[in-house]
């Protein structure tokens, strides 16, 4: 039975001005039991509400999800059980100090005697000596944590993170990774959803890509690296970027990378470029990485069904 099932998920919102937008358009794919699994898209693409359909927060359009078998609609109360979610936005109740607040989230879920565990959560998560703390006295990162205590209080099988990591210091980031690592080793599902393209890399087995409400890339990442270019041509140009490498090049500043399949296209790049007059300094050749493939992928570039997806 799987983590997660997603069967042909819909959700379309009415848009403001008339007329509707449709954030979700027919998604479908499973989440194994164990898995280390990343969503990534875009802004906009459709992933925070793909979850609040998951948590039950929102009602798909069309399509149906399951946890271990349950219906998020039919059967919430048990799929909810079964999953925790840290949510993209930061809601608090402004009332309480931490250590109440998870005693409360307990009681929620019916959890009794939970205080080893919600000290072993604190102490994992660096708040330790926040515990007696009111909410409101809180830094933005430490509510970020608090609310990955909150999803985990009631031990849950599957554990669904959106953008755990926004606006949280390099420190946080690294014991907030060991920590869920830790967790999916013991056999727990990880969902993740980040913009740390780094971070997907190196922790996600597997990944599905959305754009504009499908999906349009789902692969082992291993898979994914293999099937974009293999490699990226970086240098620094002294002057405009030729027109031809437009939409295909991710440029920061003066510093512009190109992916190329082979010696041969990395030739044929700097040929283009001596064409145009310009020169090249720092020339430097690197393996393409997830953000490579991301950008690739979402330029629609790469062939759908190297990425996994059948057209
Ligand atoms: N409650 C809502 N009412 C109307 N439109 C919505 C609502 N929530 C989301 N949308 C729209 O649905 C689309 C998908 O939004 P969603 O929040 O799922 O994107 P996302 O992939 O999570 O993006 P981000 O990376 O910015 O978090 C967007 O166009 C958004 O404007
Ligand atoms: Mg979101």
């Amino acid at each position: 039975m799987p983590a997660i099932s997603f069967q042909a998920v819909s959700k379309t919102y009415p848009s403001p001005r008339g007329g509707s937008l449709k954030a979700l358009d027919g998604v479908s794919f499973d989440i194994e039991q164990g898995e280390f699994f990343g969503l990534l898209g875009p802004n906009g693409a459709g992933k925070t509400t793909l979850i609040s359909i998951l948590a039950g927060l929102s009602r798909a359009t069309s399509g149906r999800v399951t946890v271990h078998g349950f219906d998020v609609q039919s059967d919430y109360a048990q799929a909810r059980r079964h999953l925790g979610v840290v949510p993209q936005e930061l809601v608090f109740d402004p009332f309480f100090n931490v250590r109440e607040a998870l005693r409360i989230q307990s009681g929620y879920f019916g959890v009794r005697n939970n205080e080893a565990w919600i000290s072993e959560l604190l102490e994992s998560l660096g708040l330790a000596d926040k515990a007696e703390s009111n909410m409101r006295q809180l830094s933005g990162g430490m509510k970020r944590r608090m609310l990955v205590a909150q999803a985990l209080v009631h031990k849950p099988p599957v554990i669904v993170l959106d953008e755990p990591t926004a606006g949280v210091d390099v420190e946080l980031r690294q014991t907030l990774w060991q920590f869920v690592a830790k967790l999916n080793k013991a056999g727990s599902t990880v969902l993740l959803t980040t913009h740390y393209l780094e971070e997907a890399e190196a922790l996600c087995g597997r990944i599905a890509m959305l754009k504009t409400g499908r999906v349009v890339a789902l692969e082992r990442t291993s898979e994914l690296l293999k099937a974009a270019s293999s490699n990226v041509l970086r240098f620094k140009l002294d002057g405009v970027l030729p027109a031809q490498f437009e939409g295909k090049a991710r440029v920061t500043g003066r510093i512009v990378q190109l992916p190329a399949h082979d010696a041969h296209e990395i030739e044929q790049h700097l040929a283009v470029i001596r064409q145009a007059g310009l020169r090249v300094e720092d020339v430097e050749i690197r393996k393409a990485d997830l953000e490579d493939v991301f950008l690739e992928v979402m330029s629609g570039k790469s062939g759908q069904a190297a990425a996994g997806v059948p057209a």
